[in-house]
């Protein structure tokens, strides 16, 4: 079994950026404690901040990896690109959030990506990362 993770802009900077909304811990210091609790399943790491390095590494593990949890970042509410690169690729995409998008400001409501998600999981902090890791496993 191989999961993709894959975050968007400004998600490198977890545990420094607005920690009342994000929290105070890196993915870097997540990362291997995920890994722990899931020792059959590989699990890839990548973020960029551009748009289209987002796209390029989901087509490049689409075809081939059983699923890849996605954190869009802000490109959530404005990539139709990404919505129709999840719909191209063949594998399962989870949506995920840290924070609960639906408390926050009205332009956070609107994602461009949910629909063409097999699901979403947001407002958990770092545990929606295992929560769309548990769903892509059932
Ligand atoms: C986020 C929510 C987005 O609205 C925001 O732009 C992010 C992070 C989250 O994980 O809660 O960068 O995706």
């Amino acid at each position: 079994m191989k999961i993709q993770i894959v975050n968007g802009p400004n998600l490198n900077l977890l545990g420094v950026r607005e920690p009342g909304i994000y929290g105070s811990e890196s993915f870097e210091s997540y990362l291997p404690k995920l890994r722990e609790q899931y020792p059959d399943v590989e699990i890839e790491y990548y973020q960029s901040n551009v748009e289209g390095e987002l796209i390029n590494k989901i087509q490049e593990v689409g075809f081939s990896f059983d699923g890849i949890v996605l954190n869009a970042g802000a490109y959530t509410h404005t990539s139709i690109a990404l919505h129709d690169c999840i719909r191209a690729i063949k594998c399962p995409v989870v949506e995920v959030h840290i924070s609960n998008v639906h408390q926050r400001e009205d332009f956070r409501h609107h994602s461009f990506i949910s629909a063409a998600c097999k699901g979403v999981i947001c407002g958990f902090g770092l545990n929606s990362y295992r929560l769309a890791i548990e769903g892509l496993l059932d």
